[in-house]
């Protein structure tokens, strides 16, 4: 299955540096396992998630199953440091810095993709053309891509790197349909369609981009999250989650697979990360393949989690 990817973000414990204890191991491997049974093959990582004991935890997982490393896809990000300030740094030395950091903790030699995590202000594309270079000289990386980048941000880095840059991973969710809905906005006087990201989307099918969806289940919000707090919700979320739940019992899927399934029915083929660490929730997603929504179906569940009508 390449039509999901499995993140990681969540695998690692505490963001404080503390090392992992043994639940968190337990619940690591659990929650790998699913996905590996399930079927994702692309595992998606950062090197500061839980500051780096996600990439810690993944490598012991795969040292207890190393034949599993040919079958998959490994990728990681780099390009935030975190600290006080945080930063962003897309220098040359940082990058490979990251990149050794990374190979280290997950315990392999290649990456199957790098992305660059957070648009750099200060980024010199020459110091990325630099590290890109090297890394692949030295067969650190196999592939290079970037993420939360909108079209000229990839534009002005690719007019500098001899890599094609073939990955951007931005929040895709019937919460954040900002990538999807910006598009709409053209010509548009309405401010709830943010213009954010204007013609990313385009500019990706355009140039092969695949785009990954993060935060694709928008936290559970229309799948069973919301129900705990139903006096939190709010009418739209109610609707949405009513519309995903009929669909759901229609279909004979999960309410998780519904939610999925929007982001996929997307022409530009987004790939949504999965980013759940409950075994069962990870396997329910897994079923979004499976679902086909309408151009009805797709429309009445983007105005329901809008709470408007297409302008
Ligand atoms: N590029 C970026 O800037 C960026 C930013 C953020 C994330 N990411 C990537 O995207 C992946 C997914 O992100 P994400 O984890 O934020 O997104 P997500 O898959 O939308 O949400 C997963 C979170 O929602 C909870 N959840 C889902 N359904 C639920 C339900 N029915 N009830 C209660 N809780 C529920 C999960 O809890 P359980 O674990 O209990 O299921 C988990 O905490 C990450 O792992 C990472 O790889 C990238």
């Amino acid at each position: 299955m390449t039509s999901l990817i499995y993140g990681c973000m969540r695998i690692g414990g505490s963001w404080d540096g503390t090392p992992p204890d043994d639940d968190t191991r337990r619940a690591a491997f659990a929650a790998l396992d699913a996905a590996w049974e399930a079927g994702y093959r692309i595992f998606d990582h950062a090197d500061i998630y839980c500051a780096g004991n996600s990439e810690r935890v993944f490598g012991e997982w795969l040292a207890a199953h190393p034949g599993l490393r040919s079958e998959m896809l490994l990728q990681s990000k780099c390009g935030i440091r975190l600290g006080d300030p945080v930063m962003y740094d897309f220098s040359r030395d940082h990058i490979l810095s990251s990149v050794d950091g990374i190979l280290e903790r997950l315990g392999v030699e290649r990456l199957d993709s790098l992305l660059l995590h957070r648009p750099d202000p200060l980024v010199e594309p020459e110091e990325v053309a630099a590290a890109f270079d090297e890394l692949e000289r030295t067969g650190k990386v196999a592939a290079f891509g970037v993420s939360n980048h909108s079209a000229m941000q990839i534009e002005l880095l690719q007019r500098t790197l001899d890599q094609r840059l073939s990955a951007n991973q931005m929040e895709v969710s019937l919460a954040h349909p900002d990538l999807i809905t910006t598009g709409v906005a053209v010509n548009q006087r309405e401010p709830d369609y943010p213009q954010r990201a204007a013609d990313t989307v385009e500019y990706c099918r355009l140039h092969d981009i695949t785009l990954q969806a993060w935060s694709p289940l928008a936290h559970g919000r229309y799948s069973g999250a919301g129900d705990k707090n139903a006096g939190d919700t709010n009418a739209e979320d109610n609707a949405a989650t009513r519309m995903v739940a009929d669909l759901a019992r229609e279909r004979g899927v999960s309410r998780e697979a519904v939610v999925l399934a929007w982001i996929m029915r997307h022409p530009a083929r987004i790939v949504p990360v999965v980013g759940s660490t409950n075994p069962e929730r990870i396997v329910a997603a897994a079923q979004a393949g499976d679902v086909l929504i309408s151009r009805e179906e797709w429309y009445g569940l983007l105005q329901a989690a809008r709470g408007s009508g297409m302008p």
